[in-house]
């Protein structure tokens, strides 16, 4: 239901004796336009974030450096990833309830957006993201059975 649409995307790498590179392009190597970047960094240990589900939002999340963990929860299946490698990605589409924690110290987590920041696209309680799977759950059925007639 949702989850596995959610991919860990392995990012173009430029091996070099001088230090790697890796770049991202908008709708080429993740499937969104990038609206908006953010970082996580001096996450004291044992702390988690997230903890909220968004309505549209698309991201890739990227341990740029050290790793932690992601936890995606499509309200049927959760799912724990690990990331620690700055050239792979994790994609999380619209309606996926998130997590994070395990924050080796000094990491940094990168995080491209599909929006710019909006408080209306946030689902920050459980329950309330249960419903609103259920209901668009709905509405889809609906579509579909008006789309037969
Ligand atoms: P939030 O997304 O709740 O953090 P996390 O999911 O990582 O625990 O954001 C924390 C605060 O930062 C919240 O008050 C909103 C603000 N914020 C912005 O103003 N712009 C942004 O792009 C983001 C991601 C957060």
């Amino acid at each position: 239901m949702g989850i596995e649409k959610c991919k860990i995307i392995e990012l173009p790498k430029i091996t070099d004796a001088r230090g790697n590179l890796t770049f991202i392009e908008g709708n080429k190597h993740i499937p969104f336009e990038i609206k908006r970047i953010y970082y996580l960094y001096d996450v004291p240990g044992g702390e988690s974030r997230g903890g909220h589900a968004h309505r549209k939002l698309q991201q890739l999340i990227i341990a740029a450096s050290g790793s932690f963990d992601v936890i995606l929860d499509d309200g049927f299946e959760r799912k724990r990833f690990y990331l620690n490698r700055s050239y792979y990605g994790l994609y999380v589409s619209p309606m996926i309830w998130r997590e994070l924690d395990n924050f080796s110290s000094g990491s940094v987590c990168l995080v491209l957006a599909s929006e710019l920041y909006n408080e209306n696209d946030y689902i920050r309680d459980y329950e309330t993201f249960k419903k609103q799977l259920k209901i668009n759950q709905e509405i889809k059925k609906e579509e579909l059975d008006n789309g037969k007639k």
